[in-house]
């Protein structure tokens, strides 16, 4: 690699235009994009005729390093982005969980796991609980610490789920901070009782993941926090929107002009339940996560609804267990570790393989909804997702008429399985380059831990536009207070 790099004769493509020009890199930022660009001897030139030259995917949504259920997720800073790198994806957003409760401890622990990373990472930060501490914390991660989103999970009760009063008390403040509030949503009192009643009738297989949490539970918490939003007043982000039913209430929303983000992940739009229902255990295992995959039907409505801008980008919710991990709930569904593995390498691949060979989406709307919506919507943009002079110099060659398969044989995630394998499409990210160097060539990787870096993101993305003047609105509109008069004794 080269601190000095010239891309030729590709197609730049970005999310709403697309030219035949040449990219020139240097110390890790792009320095200009237009045809014929002369350089000297020094620099490394990649021939990129009849490809596509974009900007690398941002992932909004993975679990590396992740203590969930008992266990630990297999691929950690290192693996998992060695393994985004290898499948074109240049930066993830992953999730802080607290340490009992305490945000401030859960981003040590996460400035430390991520010490080996080796492409650029940003943070989002849950909400398990609430006081005054937590409250103060949320300004500390907005003001200090580089954090703009966080997110409340409507499920796994018992353990991470939250109830309507922190749901609103978290929404207020997000607002306050200009923070984005995003939701795992599904009724999780209603699915602890779905999950008994499966394990009463005797399902103690991985199929009671899909029966025990229906679409129905989805829809109805999506629907709740939509509205519970709207009546702070404040954007929200739906992450891994699984159902139709879900997909409708953000359908709906959105019409009636509120600021909801939808985001699909991978699982959902490219595979349906049936795995659950084979007869090996581990075969099933590996597609247990929440909210479940869904019969066939709602991925085709997912794509459609992505191709429609009705969902506005895809994330992966990468968050793989091994099959001995898989095996904890060998006796009881409830137990096996939820989280998919094979998605943070898969993700530009099966998004081009399904929506742009299909002819669902453009190319230019495949850079929206791999990378640039996600920069706009978390305030990185036009650093990240964007092919322009100025901006990091994360960027792949794609090319169309190459093909790709998909096998835990060559993964690079550590997992011994992969929800894809088997899977062959067309369209192959031949190069892979992050902060100017290329670290993907040639199906080889070249990366070392410590050269990813933390990207801080700011508040107020433009989601936020016009949040103050539908306010003033709703206040101006309070008719005026009675005034009353009473009698003195
Ligand atoms: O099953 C899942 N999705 N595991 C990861 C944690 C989450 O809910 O995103
Ligand atoms: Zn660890
Ligand atoms: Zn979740
Ligand atoms: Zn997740």
């Amino acid at each position: 690699s080269s601190t000095k790099l010239l891309i030729k004769g590709g197609t730049v493509v970005n999310a709403h235009e697309m030219e035949v020009a040449d990219v020139y890199v240097e110390d890790g930022i792009i320095v200009a994009v237009r045809p014929n660009i002369k350089v000297g001897d020094d620099v490394t030139v990649l021939d990129a005729t009849g490809k596509f030259v974009m900007p690398g995917g941002i992932d909004p949504h993975t679990h590396l390093d992740f203590e969930f259920m008992g266990t630990e997720t297999i691929d950690d800073f290192f693996s998992g982005q060695a393994a985004a790198l290898a499948g074109g994806t240049t930066m993830h957003i992953d999730f802080v969980i607290p340490v009992n409760g305490s945000l401030l401890s859960g981003l040590e622990a996460y400035e430390k796991k991520s010490k080996k990373s080796c492409m650029d990472y940003g943070f989002h930060m849950a909400i398990t609980k609430w006081d005054e501490v937590v409250s103060k914390e949320m300004e500390i991660m907005v003001n200090e610490k580089g954090i703009n989103s966080f997110k409340f999970f409507m499920h796994y009760k018992g353990s991470l789920m939250i109830n309507d009063e922190l749901l609103l008390q978290g929404f207020k403040k997000c607002k306050s901070l200009g923070a984005l509030a995003m939701v795992h949503a599904e009724n999780g009192d209603a699915a602890y009782e779905g999950q008994r009643r499966m394990i009463e009738l005797g399902i103690t297989g991985p199929e009671g993941n899909a029966l025990s949490s229906p679409p129905v539970l989805e829809g109805e918490a999506t629907a709740r926090a939509i509205k519970l939003a709207g009546f702070i007043n404040t954007p929200l982000y739906v992450v891994h929107v699984m159902s139709i039913d879900a997909m409708e209430e953000i359908s709906k929303a959105r019409k009636s002009g509120q600021k909801v983000i939808g985001e699909p992940v991978v699982s959902g739009l490219v595979l349906n339940d049936s795995w659950l229902w084979d007869p090996d255990f581990i075969t099933a295992a590996k597609y247990v996560m929440s909210p479940p995959i869904r019969a066939a039907g709602h991925g085709k409505a997912l794509q459609a609804a992505l191709s429609m801008g009705t969902l506005q980008l895809v994330g992966t919710d990468h968050c793989p267990f091994n099959s001995t991990q898989k095996a904890l709930g060998i006796d009881d569904f409830r137990k096996i570790p939820n989280g998919v593995n094979g998605s943070i390498e898969e993700r530009m691949h099966l998004v081009w393989d399904t929506m742009v060979e299909s002819g669902q989406i453009s190319v230019t709307d495949y850079v929206r909804v791999t990378s640039t919506e996600c920069a706009r919507i978390f305030n990185i943009y036009p650093r990240k997702g964007a092919i322009r002079a100025g901006s990091d110099a994360d960027i792949i060659i794609l090319n169309p008429n190459s093909s790709f398969e998909i096998s835990a044989k060559s993964h690079h995630s550590r997992s011994d399985t992969n929800v894809f394998e088997g899977w062959r499409g067309k369209g192959k990210v031949e190069v892979t380059i992050s902060g100017g160097r290329v670290v993907w060539l040639n199906d080889e990787l070249k990366v070392f831990p410590g050269s990813g870096k933390y990207v801080e993101m700011r508040p107020f993305s433009y989601l936020f536009n016009g949040i103050d003047k539908a306010d003033a609105k709703y206040l101006s509109s309070l008719k005026a207070p009675v005034k009353r008069f009473r009698a003195t004794t």
